[in-house]
């Protein structure tokens, strides 16, 4: 079993802020907005043990909003160590009114929700608003269905709308702020300087969360930590497993041995790409595994999806764990690119389970005799964070913005049984409509695209000839969380540019139709 010790940030000297979460949506933007004020922001869920929230020595926390009413019975509350650490505390919508509703005020649920632009009206002075004169208003995003109806004892009322006459209230004595409207999300026009004002002059944290240092502060732990032992990393050629790499590079140089596996389910060329830019121009110590055949190998006969998935899956491991056993008497460390999103869906449950499981699916089962502890330098970043990391340490920038890749590959992306030759295909075709994309300056305005292959054969006439073949179709969509998406309004000149192109040059295609399916009822992928 390989141990899960992370390598912890060292955070002696680091000031941070706790974001407790109650289970908004907006959870991870709170997160990310403190980041942006270059001061470290952690999320734990609200009913973490206080052991946790004290280790973190937080210089403030934020509470955030989340989905239940203080009205019902058994719903979350802030925890007393939160109040027993006496540092500053913001509560954001439900973190306001189970404050409101613990210091002995009064909640009352509405029945009309109010969801959207709101107009605060500043009553009081306050540091949370300063900068902004008492009468002025402040534009707001609100999203609640409770609101605070009689303040606590010894709270003051701070900003107040039509519909929510408390939305903004502070303790008189301690440093306890409460804002009924989110100043997270950018609709609230000056979210940020709230945020701001809470971050430096009630908490008066600095702004220690640079990239440069980060960089440098994250080298020097990898060094302590895994000393002149070797590391093992499977490259995917993806954002976060190549910025793992070059970040180690720096740190360990040739005591970091890359796996990268080539499975013939990849983009046109990527092989050779990863290689070139990887061994040839950055100099790293990288092993290509050409298991092409292997995959095509096993793939035979095997059209059902979820078995696909399961023999690409099996495979990997098999590979990986086969190159890795040829080191194994030198590797003491495994790393990997997980990173923050991965960590907070992983840890709701606090379960060691969970990221036993995320771990092998990572990179796969390892062979039980091999002892290794887990470095994983990026895994308390958000993706944005681990880009801006990536664009430092000189990764380019075709790399760092490229849309996602599905691990199983091209496997996802031909319906039916794979074969070297549809993968031939599916790669030109693919590689024709993203070369087009980016020509046409909409590479960036789409979130994924990509070429699947239909078994299915239809009559097309190219020239004089008759042409009996498959069928490509076109995806592009438009999505910021991958979980619903839109299909993308492309220009019909440009699908028919591309359409042209792929007809004419590949011989195995007699026609190609765009999906103008969005996510839901239809899914990103077609398998
Ligand atoms: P779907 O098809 O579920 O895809 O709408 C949502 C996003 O996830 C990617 N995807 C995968 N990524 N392994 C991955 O690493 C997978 O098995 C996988 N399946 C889907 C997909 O490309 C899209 O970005």
């Amino acid at each position: 079993m390989t141990d899960s010790v992370n390598l912890a940030l060292d955070k002696k000297n680091l000031d941070t802020i706790l974001v407790l979460d109650f289970g908004s949506q907006y959870t991870q933007l709170i997160a990310r907005r403190v980041r942006e004020l270059n001061v470290f922001s952690e999320i734990l869920p609200w009913d973490i043990s206080p052991e946790r929230i004290k280790a973190l020595n937080p210089n403030g926390i934020i509470l955030s909003g989340g989905p239940e009413s203080v009205t019902a019975l058994n719903t979350p509350r802030v925890p007393e160590i939160v109040f027993d650490l006496e540092v500053p505390i913001l509560g954001i919508c439900y973190g306001m009114q189970t404050l409101a509703e613990q210091f002995g005020g009064q909640v009352t649920s509405s029945k009309a929700k109010e969801f959207g632009h709101a107009e605060i009206v500043i009553e009081e002075t306050s540091v949370l608003f300063e900068g902004f004169s008492t009468g002025s208003s402040i534009d707001v995003w609100m999203s609640h269905g409770d609101h605070v109806s009689t303040l606590p004892d010894k709270f003051n009322l701070v900003a107040s709308t039509a519909s929510a006459p408390i939305a903004a209230m502070q303790h008189s004595e301690k440093p306890i702020f409460a804002l009924q409207f989110h100043p997270e999300v950018t609709h609230t026009k000056q979210g940020n300087a709230v945020l701001e004002n809470f971050i430096f002059k009630v908490c008066n944290c600095s702004a220690q969360w640079k990239m440069e240092n980060l960089i440098e502060q994250r080298i020097i732990d990898i060094k302590e930590r895994v000393g002149d032992q070797k590391v093992l990393l499977g490259l995917s050629g993806g954002v976060d497993s190549s910025v793992t790499a070059m970040l180690l590079d720096r740190a360990i140089g040739k005591n970091l041995i890359c796996v990268f596996v080539d499975n013939g389910l990849l983009r046109k060329n990527e092989a050779e790409d990863v290689e070139n830019l990887f061994k040839e121009k950055m100099d790293l110590n990288l092993l290509v595994v050409d298991a092409k055949k292997i995959f095509y190998r096993h793939l035979k006969d095997v059209s059902d999806p979820e078995q696909k998935r399961k023999v690409i899956g099996r495979t990997f491991i098999d590979i990986f764990d086969n190159e890795a056993s040829k080191l194994k008497d030198e590797i003491n460390f495994l790393a990997q690119g997980t990173i923050y999103p991965d960590v907070i869906e992983s840890s709701e449950s606090e379960s060691k389970e969970a990221r036993v499981i995320k771990s092998h699916h990572n990179v796969g089962g390892l062979p039980d005799d091999m002892k290794m502890e887990l470095v994983e330098p990026l895994r308390d970043l958000f993706k944005d964070e681990v880009r801006k990391m990536g664009a430092e340490l000189g990764l380019p920038s075709e790399m760092l913005n490229r849309h996602p890749f599905p691990g199983p590959g091209l496997g996802v992306r031909i319906l039916g049984e794979i074969s070297q030759e549809k993968v031939t295909t599916l790669q030109n075709a693919d590689a024709i409509f993203i070369e087009e994309l980016i020509k046409a300056n909409l590479y960036d305005q789409v979130s994924q695209a990509f070429c699947a292959y239909l078994p299915v054969k239809s009559v097309g006439v190219v020239g004089d000839e008759r042409r009996y073949a498959d069928v490509i179709a076109i995806r592009a969509v438009e999505t910021v969380d991958f979980m619903t998406a839109t299909w993308a309004k492309l220009p019909y000149d440009f699908l028919a540019h591309v359409s042209n192109r792929i007809v004419n040059e590949l011989e195995e295609v007699s026609r190609v139709v765009y999906d103008i399916s969005s996510k839901p009822p239809a899914t990103i992928e077609w398998e």
